[in-house]
């Protein structure tokens, strides 16, 4: 067993690096060799990553891939993904041609509400405490105008405090529930500090309130932090055409195709097992956007989730009808997302993706994740109706098997050729490729 270790994060890049290698790795020559060959040459843009975080040792890297031909609200995207999945870009692209031809994608932004929260302790009488809240907020503001004034320049700013009583859910809770609006800013920070702030005055308002009793004044916060549950940041997107517009599938007629396309959704809407593969599968494409332009994936997960949960039971985040002779296909999911701040204006590729994306704003790159997550979900339910899901992933995950087995430029070529007309399992792979090398 390896000691623990003092003072790791007040090590050198290079001793962190010997101490891992040594510590918990086979091959420290090896280990050390991997490590620095990620490195960036460019020695700055090195150092500006190893600063993102603490204790880096070298880069992670996953591939960014472009999805083209997105039609949003009649603007031409090509998509930046970032993605180690091997068939989620290409199943953008496919649906991203498909609807390009079919009207597109319309996506219009619902809300753009944030939330945050303090939360503290009070052992006393209500209404004494509504009667106090009522005085202080206006000094709750006004003790964070320093931290709002720029954001308020913006149009963006503190919308509301509004004091909640949790107590019947636990004992003496109480909380001061903010509402937030951010405009470009994804706001975490700005939240945070604003409800920091709030948290402090009202504290010490507190302490000077003569009506309150000394247990009164002696509320306790616990904790002020913004809340990722935001189903008031929502934004909606949608596809729809007439049911004779949609291409028949694998010798499916479109009505029929379109009647299991509403199956599949519905299914989702009422199981909770096909409901979490089926949102995860919507998540492939909006983490990968997410990812690529520098924003927390993390919060996007937890906020999703959460919606899909809203009503009590865990259900489906995208709905699909057919009315009049039209197919609908559409979802509705929070995103709070910044084309500001954080690793926006930082990190080399994130400023790249936000370039591609032709500089949009917080709101626009809302329309463009959840379009991105709703042309995921098409793609992956029209595989799961039609050919089944394995024939396009084998398919993209066939040169992962090749190169774990360690083909060359050439075996790689005959093998995607053989595999066109043949099924690509994995067993499938390693034999075709022992048969084509045991020829050499
Ligand atoms: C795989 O990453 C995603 C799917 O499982 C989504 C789905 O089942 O809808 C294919």
């Amino acid at each position: 067993m390896t000691a623990p270790i003092e003072g790791f994060s007040k090590l050198g890049k290079e001793d962190k690096i010997r101490w891992i290698a040594q510590h918990y790795t086979n091959n420290s020559e090896d280990t050390i060799a991997i490590l620095k060959q990620y490195w960036h040459s460019d020695p700055k843009l090195q150092n500006l990553h190893d600063e993102f975080i603490e204790n880096t040792i070298t880069n992670f890297y996953l591939p960014l891939g472009i999805a083209p031909n997105f039609l949003i609200n009649n603007k031409l995207y090509a998509i930046p993904m970032a993605i180690e999945e091997s068939s989620v870009v290409a199943a953008a692209s496919k649906a991203a041609k498909y609807w390009h031809t079919r009207g597109g994608f319309k996506a219009t932004v619902l809300g753009t509400e944030k939330v945050g929260q303090v939360h503290f302790m009070y052992e006393g009488d209500t209404e004494k405490l509504g009667h106090f809240f009522k005085r202080v907020q206006p000094k709750l503001l006004e003790s964070v105008a320093a931290i709002t004034k720029n954001m308020e320049k913006r149009g963006g700013g503190i919308r509301n405090i509004a004091l909640r009583n949790k107590s019947a859910d636990l004992e003496n809770y109480f909380q001061l529930h903010c509402t937030f609006e951010t405009q470009d800013a994804m706001g975490a920070n700005f939240i945070n500090s604003c409800l920091e702030g709030i948290a402090e005055t009202f504290k010490e308002e507190a302490q000077l309130y003569d009506a309150f009793t000394q247990q009164e004044k002696d509320l306790e916060i616990v904790m002020s932090i913004l809340s990722n549950n935001i189903p008031n940041c929502l934004v909606r997107a949608e596809v729809s055409c007439p049911v004779t517009d949609l291409k028949a599938q694998d010798g499916m007629e479109p009505m029929d195709f379109a009647q299991k396309m509403v199956r599949a959704v519905n299914m989702a809407k009422v199981e909770p097992y096909r409901a979490v593969t089926h949102n995860k599968g919507i998540m492939n494409g909006i983490d990968a956007v997410i990812l690529a332009t520098g924003n927390d994936f993390r919060a996007i997960e937890a906020g999703a989730h959460a919606y899909a949960a809203k009503d009590g039971q865990y259900t489906s985040l995208t709905h699909a009808s057919i009315d009049d002779g039209i197919f609908k296909f559409w979802i509705e999911i929070p995103l709070a997302v910044g084309t500001v701040g954080g690793l926006t204006n930082l990190h080399p590729l994130v400023k790249l993706a936000l370039e591609i994306l032709q500089h949009p704003t917080a709101k626009e790159l809302m329309q463009i994740v959840a379009v991105a997550g709703l042309a995921q979900n098409f793609g992956a339910v029209r595989s799961l109706v039609t050919t089944g899901i394995q024939q396009g992933h084998m398919k993209m995950h066939l040169l992962n098997i090749l190169n774990q087995l360690g083909a060359t430029e050439s075996e790689k070529h005959k093998l995607i050729a053989h595999f066109k007309n043949h099924t690509a399992t994995h067993s499938a792979v390693v034999q075709a490729f022992n048969e084509l090398r045991s020829k050499k």
